[in-house]
């Protein structure tokens, strides 16, 4: 073997060959299984997809930069389920474009967020972070109150149905009344929202202020969402008892 290398080392084309196919077996094992990724990964019944508003939260997440010091993605290590809960499972990033797993965690992994804090709680974190956490070194982002443009959501709607998320026709010709009545429980479209995503979506004013649809409604509506979208995870979780 060593002889054989040593040999091909001399003969420069022969190396490049040879470093062609090792990199390539290296390759189709990690692309060939993506070709069966329908069989593989079952989507829970329950799996929905997000909310306009929720949707909306997620692309301030991004341009904001959060997914640099937050993971979404638990891993199946004892210490990371005790201290976040159920780990990830790939169905639950099924509708995700791009996916928000991350790579680093300065601050805690989001993935099982919702439900954790208080909708103030995430006003006060927001606007202040060492408002609520003394020693937090997280950057504040006060902008967040300004309104919420909803202009392009019926677009990035249509646009993640050819993606393969299960957004309806409906859906997507409702988007922005969908993101205001999310925030709007007295308002006759409230309804609406719930039956056309189901009953588990928060139709709440999420800043506290229903006469303003802010950028801050939005990003809580989606933080507020998170692990929330499907109840297959913790199902898992407690099937192997833990
Ligand atoms: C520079 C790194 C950094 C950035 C950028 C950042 N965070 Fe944080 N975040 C932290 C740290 C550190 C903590 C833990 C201390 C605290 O709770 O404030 C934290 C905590 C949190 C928590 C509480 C999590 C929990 O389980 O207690 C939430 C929610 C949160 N961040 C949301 C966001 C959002 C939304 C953004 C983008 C608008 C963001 N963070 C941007 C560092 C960051």
């Amino acid at each position: 073997m060593l002889k054989l290398h040593y040999n091909l080392e001399k003969l420069s084309m022969g190396l490049v060959g040879a470093i062609i196919v090792a990199a390539s077996i290296g390759g189709i094992v990690e692309i060939a299984p993506l070709f069966t990724i329908d069989e593989t990964i079952e989507l829970p019944d329950d799996l929905r997809p997000n909310t306009p508003l929720e949707l909306a939260g997620r692309g301030i997440f991004i341009r904001e930069g959060c997914y640099a010091c937050h993971s979404q993605m638990i891993r199946s290590l004892a210490d990371e389920v005790d201290r976040y809960g159920a780990y990830s499972l790939a169905a639950e990033s099924a509708y995700d474009h791009p996916m928000l797993w991350g790579s680093k965690r300065t601050g805690p992994d989001l993935a099982r967020l919702g439900g954790k804090y208080s909708d103030f709680w995430h006003v006060e974190h927001m606007r202040d972070p060492r408002a609520v956490v003394t020693a937090s070194i997280m950057p504040a982002y006060p902008w967040l109150d300004r309104m919420l443009d909803t202009s392009t959501l019926g677009r990035e709607l249509a646009v993640l149905a050819r993606l393969g998320v299960p957004y309806s026709a409906e859906m997507i010709d409702n988007a922005e009344r969908d993101a205001l009545a999310q925030s709007r429980p007295e308002s006759d479209d409230a309804a609406d929202v719930q039956a056309r995503y189901g009953d588990r979506v928060a139709v709440r004013s999420f800043d506290g202020d229903p006469e303003r649809l802010t950028e801050m409604d939005a990003v809580i509506a989606y933080l507020q969402s998170l692990g929330t979208l499907t109840s297959s995870a913790s199902a898992v979780l407690k099937e192997n008892g833990s």
